[in-house]
């Protein structure tokens, strides 16, 4: 009678179960003579005992398939082992079997075989995916015959070694699996490398193909020729390299993955979301990566890269940034004279390789362009200065880029009908509102047949060489050549080349600033000097007193500031290393700094106007917002304080002294900073205790800027109208309370008393809002500076006519 009652029950908890928890049925073996059918590719399934990894059929187009081993628990399409990728099959009648004759194979809807494991061993017994994510072929006693480890696609899991010969190969685009142009490799020479390997050129372009092995950490004695990736997030090879995941430890699921773009990311999977996080990247700057706009094209950061044609040229195919650019132009050798030449500057451009064989030093402006105009195959020069001139004729245009700092420029071999016509029309691929995307396609045998795919370039920025190393390079030029004497026409061909970023010699700034006679500020890492230069242009100089401690700092600002190109952070013009002496040259800001309007005299008359308030408010976050999330996300300031925010002409402000800044990765479990940094009263609770720091301390000190630049004096010395001292915790707590009550009169009571009530109600609430979010002891309750540009922003532009 139980059993009567309880049995329609169990048939329905399993059929429930069949339908809804189907995976979980899945073997983690094949049977010799069983297979696996693409119609029933949901079902047919091999899944690791652990369920970590599956295997079977995936769709990669219209009715085509892929026999691929995938992460089961991953949102994306997360597969790191594909047998045919560059030749899907049918979605009708195709398998995969484990076949008597001991070979796994697959083969299409005409029985055609498309790949085969070529293990002729007649004892295969039978296919297992192992909680590896390896595919193995195992006799009777367990024996491993074969496995998919050997063979690795794009991906490395850990523990799967690249060992000589071997190679991941990127995918031609993002969601795409057939195989494209960049390799992940060992070379000859026993140095793991990336190379781009294109249908008309290949290019190594990791390890940084301009420093030596040693400069870049490799060795190549060590014949092993092994890397892999281990459990707690170590990538190690046997050329010395090391890469450390920025979330290092056990228990995380990751990938190490060729993309699509020529980076060469690790990622760590979430598993209760099922998304990837970068979590280590060998470039940090996209560009560096060979052929991403193909022939002629030029690739920018702009945040994520875009591809552009420089003057005069299109893009080849305009669906495809790998075909490059095209001359709209024919240049034949009897047009190669002075008259019927030109050649246009490409300011901070560079395109890397292709040198012609009259590379020289010393050389001035004019010979490298004569250089050019006479031979026929030159189709460009570049020329630096490094304190001396630099010609590199080209004879091809590839892996083009575009710099900020780069302290260089090319110059095209254009006819001239070409300069008239094409003023500065470049066809450049316009980016989504985030700017970081560009179109590109890809085709598949049974698929569409363009189906577009968009490349979208993640700005970000791995613990690497890439970041600092362009600078240390360019440096070192400056380094090797100063102080030899330049020509005439190299000086001018300087001026022309040399924009924001120079080296100055210790004599040019003694000069320039009057033998350091006007001091503009002290700050803890030197003293600020006002100087003219010889072209009137007018610098501060700030002077790094502590030569040991100076150095460090010296460098640390040089790698950063140098490529920081933001109107609301102050910019940097050059340094001076000289002996002892340490100095950087930045851009002058007329106003001085902000604490002189906040905290001047209360009758003062320069005290500043709301709007130009609200203004300082918005451009300092829009200045830390752009340091830790767009261009450079790993930059923090950790001394945001009124000091620090320099005021132009136009009252925009613009943050500076970067001294403190240090590189930090955005995810990861923060750094370590041996000493405390910043200054009191303005620095987040985090900095006393030992945690990590990571954004949010800046996020903390904007805060106290915020409440500083509301009320009109230091939130140290908060007094209420009663003459009580305040401390800022209770401040804090005090406004919390106020902002979450129905009477809104306080907000006079915040707001500076010099404005005598000429002010926006609803910006001032929201600026407190705002800084109370900041002012959080708990740093992840605390905003982004993204989210606090964007909440301004809001509020500026709904008021923008009030007051
Ligand atoms: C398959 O194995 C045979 C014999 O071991 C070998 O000669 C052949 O080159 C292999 N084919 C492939 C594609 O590896
Ligand atoms: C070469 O590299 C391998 C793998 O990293 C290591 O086990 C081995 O000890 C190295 N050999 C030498 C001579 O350093
Ligand atoms: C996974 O993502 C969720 C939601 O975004 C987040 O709360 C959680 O902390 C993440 N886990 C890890 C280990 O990062
Ligand atoms: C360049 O020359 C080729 C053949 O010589 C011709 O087909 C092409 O139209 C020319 N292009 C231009 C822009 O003049
Ligand atoms: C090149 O020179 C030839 C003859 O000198 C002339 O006919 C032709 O138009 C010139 N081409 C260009 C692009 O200037
Ligand atoms: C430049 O581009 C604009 C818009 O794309 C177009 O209207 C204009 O005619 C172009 N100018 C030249 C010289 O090609």
């Amino acid at each position: 009678m139980g059993i009567k009652f309880i049995s329609p029950l169990i048939l329905l908890s399993l059929s429930f179960a069949f339908f809804h928890c189907s995976l979980a049925t899945h073997p983690s073996t094949l049977e010799r003579g069983s297979s696996l059918s693409v119609e029933q590719h949901e079902e047919d399934v091999l899944t690791s005992p652990d369920r970590a990894f599956s295997c079977g059929f995936r769709k990669v187009g219209t009715n085509a398939y892929c026999f691929s081993i995938w992460f089961t628990n991953s949102e994306e399409d997360a597969v790191v082992w594909t047998a045919n990728r560059d030749a899907p099959v049918n979605g009708r009648g195709s398998r995969v079997s484990l076949r008597r004759d001991g070979k796994l194979a697959l083969t299409d809807v005409d029985g055609s075989t498309v790949w085969d494991t070529n293990t002729s061993y007649a004892g295969v017994s039978t296919a297992e995916l192992l909680d590896t994510g390896n595919l193995v072929l195992k006799d009777r006693d367990g024996h491993v015959l074969w496995q998919s480890f050997d063979s690795p696609t794009d991906t490395l899991v850990p523990w799967q070694p690249l060992t000589k010969g071997k190679r991941l190969v990127s995918p031609i685009a993002k969601g795409a699996r057939r195989s494209g142009y960049y390799t992940l490799y060992f070379d000859n020479d026993n140095v793991l490398r990336l190379m781009y390997d294109g249908p008309e050129i290949s290019s190594i372009y990791w390890p940084n193909p301009d420093s030596t092995l040693y400069q870049n950490g490799r060795s190549n004695y060590n014949s092993t020729r092994i890397a892999f990736l281990d459990e707690k997030g170590n990538f190690h090879s046997s050329d010395g390299f090391k890469a450390l995941a920025s979330d290092l430890g056990v228990g995380i699921r990751r990938r190490l993955t060729m993309d699509y773009d020529g980076n060469l990311r690790l990622y760590s999977l979430n598993e209760s979301t099922g998304t990837w996080s970068i979590t280590w990247e060998a470039l940090s700057q996209i560009c560096n990566v060979h052929g991403l706009c193909g022939r002629n094209g030029i690739c920018e950061y702009y945040p994520g890269i875009r591809c552009s044609c420089p003057p005069g040229y299109e893009m080849s195919d305009p669906a495809d940034w790998n075909s490059g650019c095209k001359p709209k132009f024919n240049l034949s050798c009897s047009n190669h004279t002075q008259q019927q030449l030109h050649f246009i500057e490409l300011q901070e451009t560079d395109y890397y390789g292709f040198d012609m064989s009259t590379y020289s030093t010393m050389i001035s402006f004019e010979a490298c362009r004569n250089a050019c105009i006479q031979s026929c195959d030159c189709r460009a020069f570049g020329y630096r200065l490094a304190g001396n001139g630099l010609c590199f004729p080209k004879s091809s245009l590839f892996n083009g880029y575009k710099s900020p700092n780069f302290p260089g420029s090319i110059f095209l071999k254009v006819p001239i009908s070409v300069v008239s016509s094409s003023s500065s029309n470049q066809s450049v691929v316009t980016c989504n509102s985030d700017g970081s995307t560009v179109t590109t396609s890809s085709s598949l045998r049974y698929g569409n047949n363009r189906s577009n795919t968009k490349w979208v370039y993640l700005y970000g920025f791995a613990a690497s060489l890439g970041a600092a190393e362009f600078l240390f390079i360019f440096a070192g030029w400056w380094c090797i050549f100063r102080g030899r004497d330049t020509t005439k026409s190299v000086e001018e061909g300087y001026r022309m080349i040399s924009r924001q970023f120079r080296r100055f010699t210790y004599r040019d700034l003694r000069e320039a600033t009057g033998k350091f006679k006007e001091e503009l500020g002290r700050g803890s890492s030197g003293a600020v000097y006002r100087g003219v230069l010889d072209d009137k242009r007018v610098l501060a100089v700030k002077k790094l007193t502590d030569v040991m401690e100076g150095e460090e700092e010296f460098w640390a600002e040089v790698s950063v500031i140098g490529r920081i190109n933001h109107m609301n952070l102050v910019r940097m013009w050059g340094f001076c290393s000289e002996g002892q002496h340490r100095l950087l040259v930045y851009e002058y800001v007329e106003n001085q700094s902000l604490d002189k309007y906040l905290f001047g005299r209360a009758d003062s008359g320069s005290s500043l106007g709301w709007n130009q308030r609200f203004k300082i408010a918005l451009g300092t976050a829009r200045g830390l917002a752009y340091l830790h999330h767009e261009c450079l996300e790993w930059v923090i300031h950790c001394d945001v304080k009124p000091e620090n925010i320099l005021l132009d002409r136009d009252f925009e402000p613009k943050i500076a002294d970067f001294g403190l800044a240090k590189l930090s990765k955005r995810d990861g479990p923060g750094f370590n900073i041996s000493r405390m940094r910043g200054t009191t009263g303005y620095m987040a609770p985090e900095w006393a205790l030992s945690f990590p720091i990571t954004a949010k301390v800046d996020v903390y000190s904007y805060g106290v800027v915020l409440l500083e630049i509301l009320k009109g004096s230091r939130v140290s010395d908060w007094v209420e109208a009663d003459g009580t001292e305040k401390s800022l915790r209770s401040l804090v707590a005090e406004l919390k309370e106020q902002l979450g009550g129905s009477d809104e009169s306080w907000v006079r009571d915040v707001v500076d008393h010099r404005l005598r009530g000429q002010f926006n109600h609803e910006q001032a609430t929201a600026m407190v809002k705002i800084a109370v979010s900041c002012l959080e002891e708990d740093r992840s309750r605390r905003l982004t500076m993204n989210e606090i540009v964007k909440l301004l922003i809001a509020c500026g532009e709904k008021d923008a006519d009030r007051i």
